[in-house]
């Protein structure tokens, strides 16, 4: 049995103003009238063969989580509450416990709570074809043709396709959020896609590799969850084990070190939504380029991407600018520059 495994517990700095500690971007309606997250499990619900899912997150947002669920009625199977953050490797592997208590077969999809996905009926038969190795201990990527040098993607070099002839390839590399240079040479290179950062694998196998790899956050996981706090759907993990366990995400922590990996080409219409500009992409520009959101006046403007929340926002002759007004923060950015944002937060976070 498949059960979608929904991380959301990021913090999706690069859309700051909008996305923040208290409702990151997962939990923010982006493209849509329902938040990234409710697509998410909406886009999973649809399928029937699929258990219901458990989604990770931050002890902090499971109200609103909780909230969030229960408005599209989706019926979680748990909901995991990570004392505090402690990137991927480690919430994979609490969900892998989680799961394995009810299931000792499980397979885990794990899924980002942030990313688009246009092409549903893709992305299923994707996830149909790295069953077969997954059952026999693979673990599966999804791999996405790269259209630029990203250097915020793993990427994953593919070798022969798999003995069992289903799509699949053995993955031969697998390297994390890569340099500049790196990037240039990978995207040259058509053995090479990006990581989506879905995977398929079965609970055990997950736990037996991180194990090898990481027993420290093997150790700290096991101890979490054995500590945990059950109540309703809520499974709050031990906070001191927690507090204990390496932070590291599950592609440096396992996937550059298992030779057990395959991936699985899929072209789905994925985009991960992870800077202004990638969220302007997937939203309907008008004739002159413009993605205009909320109370926004524009004269002699091209290619700009305005969002106002809550005041009247008026922009006259420029061009190729991000615009994105809060309550209590306004950012003005050059479109070639979003990816800077980031710094932003970091600095303020520097500042206290
Ligand atoms: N529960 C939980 N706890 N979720 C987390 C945590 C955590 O501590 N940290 C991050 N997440 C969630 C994020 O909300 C997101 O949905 C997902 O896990 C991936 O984390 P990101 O922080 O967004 O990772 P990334 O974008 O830098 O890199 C990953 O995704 C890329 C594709 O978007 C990697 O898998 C890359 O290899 C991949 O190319
Ligand atoms: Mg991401």
């Amino acid at each position: 049995k498949i059960y979608p495994v929904i991380l959301a517990g990021g913090a999706g700095t690069r859309l700051w103003p909008l996305s923040r500690e208290a409702l990151p971007k997962q939990l923010l309606p982006l493209c849509s009238n329902h938040t990234m997250l409710q697509e998410t499990l909406l886009r999973v619900s649809e399928w029937p063969e699929l258990m219901p899912p458990l989604v990770a997150c931050g002890n902090e947002h499971r109200f609103l989580v909780a909230e969030q669920l229960r408005a599209i009625d989706i019926k979680p199977c748990g909901i995991l509450l990570e004392p505090e953050g402690r990137n991927t490797a480690p919430s994979v592997a609490a969900a892998a416990h989680f799961l394995l208590k009810r299931d000792p077969q499980a397979i885990m999809l794990v899924l980002p709570a942030d990313h688009v996905i246009a092409d549903t009926a893709a992305f299923h038969a994707a996830v149909k074809c790295a069953l077969q190795p997954v059952l026999q201990g693979a673990l599966a990527t999804f791999g996405i043709v790269p259209t630029g040098p990203e250097t915020g993607y793993g990427y994953i070099r593919r070798g022969r396709s798999s003995d069992i002839d289903t799509g699949c390839y053995t993955v031969e590399r697998f390297i994390e959020k890569p340099d500049r240079t790196t990037a240039e040479k990978f995207v040259a290179d058509p053995a090479y896609s990006w990581n989506s950062g879905m995977f398929l694998f079965q609970a055990t196998r997950y736990l037996a590799e991180l194990r090898v790899f990481r027993p420290a956050i093997a150790d700290s996981c096991e101890q979490a969850f054995h500590g945990a706090y059950h109540d309703l759907d809520f499974c709050r993990l031990d906070e001191v084990s927690f507090a204990a366990c390496p932070s590291e995400s599950i592609d440096y922590a396992v996937m550059e070190h298992t030779q057990h990996a395959v991936v699985v080409p899929a072209n789905i219409g994925w985009n991960d939504v992870g800077s202004w500009t990638a969220l302007w992409s997937v939203l309907e520009p008008d004739t002159d380029g413009n993605v205009l959101r909320g109370d926004v006046y524009t004269d002699t403007v091209r290619n700009a991407m305005v969002r106002a929340e809550s005041r009247f926002v008026a922009l006259i002759g420029v061009k190729d600018l991000v615009i994105v007004e809060t309550k209590d923060a306004v950012l003005v950015a050059h479109k070639d520059h979003v990816q800077d944002v980031k710094q932003i937060v970091e600095d303020l976070k520097k500042q206290g």
